[in-house]
């Protein structure tokens, strides 16, 4: 595979597999189902290509093409597609959207605040939101009522973000960040996917509450960056952290704005991802009753009744590898895009330069070529011995590279912890007749919830 600059020895020699149909069925086919339309994709070859509405849309399929674009040749693809376009309206250039020496800058400061230390001292805030919804879930039980763990586990992350980054509780006034980030994530993918450009600015009533919901999380947020600021507490937040983080290169931190559109980032990139990732785990849990009772036994013997900690993390090793195999077969970001700067080849296909290039988490992760009964929930394919001879881009639930997300220990430590306060509570089967739809939106989420029947522990 060639570098920005095409090799002279490695010419376009292949044509990509092409999906038919004229561009208004496949735009129709894509919005109806994009998970089943890249299965299909699938199976026109390993590059294909799309004709979605006006865009063209290239997907790759296998591992190593996904690390040539998000390691080999990562300076090639940028984030200038449509959808980070969007978000950008919203967010600013925040670490999610912006690219070059902005980024650059921003994840330098940034990254020291995620590392493992500094993530353990909100253990205690994960554990106290999840203590909260264990107790609402233990009044279930006891009922014998069933729940959407769906929309709990929205509430329950909403919540960990809250107290993790600004340490607020979601009531009150706060309780308008949450409503807001859910209509703004809401009007994201009618953005992306409405076949004119720049359809935010279009005069409609999704588009006033979306305006409107941004008004109110930027003021929220600039409300809480400015009372920190002056009274100068130190708290264990993220707020704390990024309000003293300096870029070790030039000695400067974060402006105000800044600061602004990176909470909002993290707010809007940690929150629905994790809900979606622990609500699915959760599903798996109750199809596959052996492994929740397995699960249940090492939480038992590792933390007993107290709180977990931060501390018993690496002694529950199954938990682990049951969330790696949640997130293998429910990935949240189960589809995400580039750019091509310049025009590249890849194993011999010619992509040219300003390409929507896809790379589709959801299709690698079930692969039958890269995954043993690539369906069946088997946490144990996670022992180091099992994953011997596994390319390292069949599996990419946070990305990979530079680019890689920033939050996945932070992302793990919260769901194991959750998982570990909750599953001390209660246990739960499935609802009988309300099997969960996967409902791929901005992240991996699912039609009609996610219902489970609870009984005490
Ligand atoms: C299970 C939960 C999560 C999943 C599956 C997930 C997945 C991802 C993926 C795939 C990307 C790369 C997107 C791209 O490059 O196009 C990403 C980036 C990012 N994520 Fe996450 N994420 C999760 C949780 C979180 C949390 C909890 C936070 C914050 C506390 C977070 C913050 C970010 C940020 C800031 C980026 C941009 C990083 C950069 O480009 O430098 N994520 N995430």
């Amino acid at each position: 595979m060639s570098s920005a600059a095409l090799d002279p020895n490695e010419v376009q020699t292949k044509e990509p597999g092409r999906m038919l149909g004229s561009r208004f069925t496949q735009l129709r086919s894509w919005v109806a189902d994009p998970l089943a339309f890249m299965e299909r994709a699938r199976k026109q070859g390993d590059v294909v290509v799309a004709d979605i509405g006006s865009q063209q849309m290239w997907m790759l399929f296998k591992p190593e093409y996904i690390e040539h674009v998000l390691l080999k040749n990562a300076k090639n693809y940028s984030k200038n597609t449509r959808g980070y376009r969007a978000m950008r309206v919203a967010v600013g250039q925040g670490l999610v959207t912006s690219d070059g020496d902005l980024w650059k800058r921003q994840r330098r400061i940034a990254n020291p605040d995620f590392h493992r230390k500094s993530i353990a001292k909100m253990a205690d805030a994960m554990v106290d939101c999840s203590v909260e919804m264990s107790e609402e879930w233990r009044a279930s039980a006891a009922q014998g009522e069933s729940r959407d763990v769906g929309h709990d586990m929205m509430a329950l992350t909403l919540r960990i973000s809250c107290r993790t980054f600004f340490s607020v509780d979601v009531s009150g006034g706060v309780d308008r960040i949450g409503d807001a980030s859910t209509d703004i994530l809401g009007q994201f993918l009618f953005h992306m996917s409405f076949p004119v450009s720049k359809p935010e600015y279009l005069p409609t009533p999704g588009n006033y509450r979306y305006w409107q919901s941004l008004k109110v999380l930027r003021a929220e947020v600039q409300k809480m960056v400015a009372d920190r600021r002056a009274s100068g507490a130190q708290k264990h937040d993220l707020l704390s952290m990024f309000l003293g983080a300096v870029d070790e290169e030039t000695g400067e931190s974060m402006s105000d704005e800044q600061l602004r559109d990176e909470l909002i980032t993290m707010l809007i990139a940690g929150h629905e991802t994790t809900a979606n990732a622990l609500a699915w785990c959760l599903h798996l849990l109750a199809e596959n009753p052996e492994v929740l009772t397995r699960l249940q036994a090492e939480i038992d013997e590792v933390v007993g009744d107290r709180p977990p900690t931060a501390a018993d993390l690496p002694n529950l090793p199954f938990a682990d590898r049951v969330l790696s195999e949640s997130l293998r077969l429910f990935p949240p970001a189960y589809v995400f895009a580039r750019c091509t700067e310049e025009d590249d080849v890849i194993d011999g296909h010619l992509i040219p330069a300003g390409s929507f290039v896809t790379l589709p988490a959801w299709v690698l992760h079930r692969d039958p070529r890269l995954w043993d009964s690539p369906l069946q929930f088997d946490p144990d394919r996670w022992l180091p011995e099992r994953g011997e001879g596994r390319e390292k881009f069949a599996y990419f639930p946070f990305s990979g590279g530079a680019r890689k997300c920033i939050g996945d220990r932070f992302a793990k430590m919260e769901s194991l912890l959750a998982l570990a306060t909750l599953l001390q509570a209660v246990t739960f089967t499935s609802t009988a007749g309300r099997s969960p739809v996967t409902n791929p939106s901005i992240t991996l989420g699912s039609k009609g919830g996610i219902w489970l029947d609870l009984s005490p522990r």
